[in-house]
């Protein structure tokens, strides 16, 4: 605590604390559990979670492991994570990524990426440090930069070029004082798959500079149309200034399990691993254990899923072509779409009066920066099917009445 005001006023708290504030997807959800347990049927198109859950194999792994893993999984691990997961994952970057790791010392396994990103800031940022991050952008990046003292630069990126970040774009925003440059492909909220050419530019020229690249590769897996995802750290022969963020929330469906990790140079994860120790220890290790037997899964696994996910997207478009009041820029991966809302209403965001007046949920596009507040981001990937059909058609009918004349 700062200052000597009374605990819980405001002013004691600091600036880079006060100045953050919540993802709006928070309120969001309260009013759709308040609307559902009033006997409402909210049907949310807004969260980040894949349809399908994990592999049952991960399942019975974990069963088996509280027989028979003893009493490590009741106690703390090494920080940077159990062997046998950090040599899974090495293997998963060699195969899947194209990222040759040393498992002792190069990766260290978080609790979530989204601790992955908040551990990295914290490791490489020096109070007032730039950081240089797409926008629309994935608000959780925002805060984590803030949190740590580092000052957001924000790249703006074009609905028209279908949210590509571009080294054109991006030097616009270097200054001497840019640290890092966050690469996130395919994006969040977006949905862009950047370019494989321009990554390997972005790459070159930053690191050349002496910029880290953080690539933010949660989406990894889920890319449509022959999208590509490329992994930067792959593109140079010397990636010490790449970090790589991956997930398995999304590509296993484990959102809950909290499995995320963090590949990059030996001593970028020696410094890092200070920052986990005091956060957490580490991540939890039956976690860690069922995160080893999903990956035994990877990337058949998530690969099944992605013709039901190929439908969906489908099915958006179709609704999309009969719904002039809403306009989407193509874009290629993850299963979110941020779209254009030409609409007429009156003052309220138009996010909520869908919740209100139809019970869909969807994240309202200033949640991705304030100039993106006349677009909406609308997860396909998350509901049930059957409840999914029903949402569009819900949306149809409400963007049909309240179209722009
Ligand atoms: C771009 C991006 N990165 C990271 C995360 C966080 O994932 P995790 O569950 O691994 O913390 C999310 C979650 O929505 C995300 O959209």
């Amino acid at each position: 605590m700062t200052g000597s005001s009374p605990p819980g006023a405001p002013h004691a708290f600091p600036k880079r604390v006060l100045g953050v504030s919540m993802p709006p997807i928070d309120a969001l959800n309260t009013r759709m559990a308040q609307m559902n347990a009033a006997g409402g049927d909210v049907i949310s198109l807004g969260q980040s979670v894949p349809f399908f859950g994990p592999p049952p194999r991960m399942i019975e792994a974990v069963r088996d492991a509280l027989d028979s893993f003893g009493p490590r999984l009741h106690t703390y691990g090494p920080d940077a994570g159990i062997p046998e997961l950090r040599h899974a994952l090495a293997r998963k970057l060699a195969d899947f990524n194209g990222i040759e790791v040393d498992p002792d010392s190069q990766i260290m396994v978080t609790p979530g990426s989204n601790q992955a990103f908040m551990v990295t800031m914290m490791t490489i940022l020096q109070p007032g440090d730039e950081v240089a991050i797409a926008s629309p952008c994935y608000f959780s990046h925002h805060m984590a930069i803030e949190l740590c003292g580092g000052v957001v630069r924000e790249i703006p990126l074009g609905e028209e070029s279908g949210f590509q970040m571009r080294m054109e774009e991006v030097e616009r925003v270097l200054t001497p004082r840019t640290r890092a440059v966050v690469i996130t492909s395919p994006n969040n909220p977006t949905g862009a798959v950047y370019d494989p050419g321009e990554v390997a530019l972005m790459v070159r020229e930053l690191t050349a500079r002496g910029v880290y690249v953080v690539s933010d590769e949660a989406y990894e897996v889920f890319c449509y149309d022959g999208a590509k995802h490329v992994s930067p750290a792959s593109l140079v022969d010397d990636a010490e200034l790449v970090i790589s963020l991956g997930s398995l929330s999304k590509t296993f469906g484990m959102t809950g399990w909290r499995i995320g990790y963090i590949a990059a140079s030996a001593e970028v994860c020696r410094q890092a691993v200070k920052v986990q120790d005091a956060m957490a220890i580490c991540a939890p290790i039956v976690c860690q254990v069922a995160a080893v037997a999903a990956l035994d899964h990877m990337p058949a696994y998530p690969l099944g899923m992605m013709g039901e996910m190929k439908d969906r997207r489908r099915m958006l478009d179709a609704m999309l072509s009969e719904t002039p009041a809403l306009s989407w820029e193509k874009t290629h991966g993850a299963f979110f779409v941020m779209l254009r809302a030409d609409v007429e209403l009156d003052g309220r965001d138009t996010a909520w009066e869908m919740l209100e007046r139809v019970g869909v949920l969807t994240v309202p596009g200033g949640a991705f920066g304030e100039q993106w507040s006349g677009f909406i981001r609308v997860s396909f990937g998350s509901p049930p099917r059957d409840r999914y059909e029903e949402a569009l058609s819900r949306m149809a009918s409400f963007f049909g009445v309240h179209a722009r004349r």
